[in-house]
């Protein structure tokens, strides 16, 4: 068709991201799925609130079926954030033959599996690369880039927030609430920014990457985790004195088939290639038997990096549109999922 339309669940920090892309690199997004694509409706919770961009008021709307219900919507973005009112909505596009883009790791985390079963029962695409490691294409890494290998071990700092403050706190002498605040008014934290101090988002993001790169449904329950809250600034001095670098690290491994995936403030010696990932920098290093070591680095949060994934899941979608073979974003076949217990 001549024109593609979206319809945003979501207009603050990454949904405001994803209107500039789409903005500013129509030449681009044309070039490459040969359509205009246009913004036609934003889901909204307060249509009054000032927005970061200028905005047709008449695109914004409180009313999930403008978007959900809407025949002449194509795709469906979901940036909203929270879990079952976005699976609800999601759900329901999906069964309204709308593919669907989402940056959600809370919900991707615990519904994965039951969302991109819909997703491909209804020949609909259902893609998620915003939801871990913001701007980092890691989620393509592990089910194309490195499907031919079996991966044995993943590592990685995954939350921005988290990383922000600690290298602040750390190189600074910043105190702990104050670069939370900063994190919060640069966008990079969740609305509640527990989840990010206290390693739950962390510990969402492993779960995703331990089930694409084992082929194992691991859930959140799989993931033991802990955050920075109780990380001091006598910590980090102490640390740094003896020629370390506190990070919250994410480890998943494999070992004789059996998993283990964990989220925890971890030493590292300063030249560690994990150690040198500072501010909202998020890196993941995955060992493969047959690749060996890699690392993927970049931008973890933030508005313009995450709708980078976001977009540039949304031209496979439509690249996908244009050759009719949407629906084949679904879970690759799982094993049965084996967990490292007390008594291995
Ligand atoms: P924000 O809080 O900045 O924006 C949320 C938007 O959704 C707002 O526009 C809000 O409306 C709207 N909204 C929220 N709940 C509802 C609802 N129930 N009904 C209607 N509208 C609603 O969040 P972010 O942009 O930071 O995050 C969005 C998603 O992306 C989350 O899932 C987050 O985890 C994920 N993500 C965020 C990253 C980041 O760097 N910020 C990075 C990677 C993923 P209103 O504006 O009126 O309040
Ligand atoms: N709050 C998250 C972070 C956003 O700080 O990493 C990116 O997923």
């Amino acid at each position: 068709s001549e024109k593609i339309s979206i319809g945003l669940l979501g207009f603050g920090t990454v949904g405001s991201g994803v209107v500039r892309i789409v903005e500013n690199h129509q030449q681009e997004l044309k070039h490459q799925v040969g359509s205009s694509v246009v913004v036609d409706k934003i889901l909204v919770k307060d249509a009054k609130k000032p927005r970061a961009i200028e905005i047709d008021e008449r695109v914004l709307t409180e009313d999930p079926e403008d978007i959900i219900s809407n025949p002449n919507i194509d795709v469906v973005v979901e940036v909203m954030g929270g879990i079952e009112e976005a699976r609800d909505y999601i759900i329901r596009s999906l069964e309204n033959k709308k593919h669907v883009v989402t940056a959600n790791k809370d919900l991707m985390a615990m519904y994965g599996a039951e969302l991109l079963t819909v997703a491909s029962k209804n020949g609909c695409d259902l893609f998620y690369e915003a939801s871990v490691a913001g701007g980092i294409p890691i989620i393509r890494s592990l089910v194309e880039g490195l499907s031919s290998d079996r991966i044995t071990k993943m590592m990685g700092i995954v939350n921005g927030t988290t990383n922000y403050i600690l290298t602040k706190m750390s190189n600074e002498g910043s105190s702990y609430n104050d670069v939370l605040k900063e994190a919060q008014e640069l966008g990079y934290a969740e609305s509640d920014p527990t989840a990010d101090v206290e390693g739950l988002d962390a510990a969402r993001k492993m779960a995703i990457l331990g089930t694409l790169g084992f082929s194992m449904n691991i859930g959140l329950d799989d993931v033991s985790a802990q955050g920075i809250s109780a990380v001091t600034e006598e910590d980090l001095d102490y640390a740094k004195q003896l020629g370390y670098r506190m990070k919250l690290v994410g480890v998943a491994k494999r070992d004789e088939g059996k998993v283990e995936v964990s989220v925890q403030p971890t030493l590292l010696p300063k030249n560690h290639p994990l150690a040198s990932v500072n501010d909202v920098f998020n890196a993941v290093y995955v060992y493969g038997e047959a690749v060996g070591e890699t690392m993927f680095y970049g931008p973890g949060a933030g508005s313009l990096p995450t709708a980078t994934a976001v977009v540039s899941d949304l031209i496979t979608v439509m690249k996908n549109m244009r050759l009719g073979v949407n629906g084949r974003s679904a879970l690759p076949p799982l094993h049965e999922k084996q967990m490292k217990t007390d008594e291995d």
